[in-house]
């Protein structure tokens, strides 16, 4: 990865993911769910490399009780940038996928063609296989987790931890504020709770 220019954050917090979601696809089996672990941690490794192509003004909010998080105006292309480099750079088209289905805030290749999103996804974005959805409950779960308990253990953790990063992602795209119940941050909400029975808790303390 440091041949193609990844910066040391980026690998490292590949890291955490996969150490993470490999934990995940180890308790996914345990219920009869075929996972492929080198799958799961080539995606967790490369999950975020579409960073690398988001050039936008950085933006800091504060979440929760735990921080702050900081990103780029950009961020909602980058699985799009992640799906394309991998690509490139030859990755197989499942781990590739992973790049792209990778994100809790799962805004649909229809919605993006509707908001004005580019560069757009050239498959849905939404997770499908197990290998996706062990490395995206794995990033969302380290991810929302960090902003403190007292979120993390909220029904609606998902759309209260990314509302103002949505918010502040999209405003060249959306005229108005959105809420709490927009579809995108309620489709968070879905995603997580689909997944968090995979997660036990002190795996988090850990990552
Ligand atoms: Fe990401
Ligand atoms: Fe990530």
């Amino acid at each position: 990865m440091e041949h193609f220019g990844v910066p040391t954050e980026i690998i490292e917090h590949g890291k955490c993911v996969a150490s993470l979601a490999l934990k995940i696809a180890t308790r996914m089996k345990q219920t009869g769910i075929p996972v492929c672990d080198a799958v799961v941690a080539q995606g967790a490794m490369l999950h975020d490399v579409g960073f690398l192509r988001c050039k936008g003004k950085h933006h800091t909010v504060r979440v929760g009780t735990g921080g702050e998080f900081s990103f780029p105006q950009d961020v909602l292309v980058h699985p799009v940038h992640g799906y394309i480099l991998c690509q490139e750079w030859g990755i197989s088209e499942a781990v590739s996928r992973i790049a792209l289905r990778h994100d809790i805030l799962a805004i649909t290749s229809k919605e993006r063609r509707e908001l004005g999103i580019l560069p757009s996804s050239p498959i849905d974005i939404l997770p499908h296989t197990w290998e996706e959805k062990a490395v995206l409950c794995a990033d969302a779960s380290l991810f929302l987790s960090s902003f403190g308990d007292a979120l993390w253990h909220e029904p609606d953790c998902a759309a209260r931890g990314l509302l103002d990063i949505l918010q502040l992602s999209l405003v060249p795209y959306v005229a108005k504020p959105i809420q709490i119940t927009h579809p995108i941050l309620q489709r968070a909400n879905g995603l997580l709770s689909s997944l968090i029975e995979y997660v036990q808790p002190d795996w988090l303390v850990e990552g």
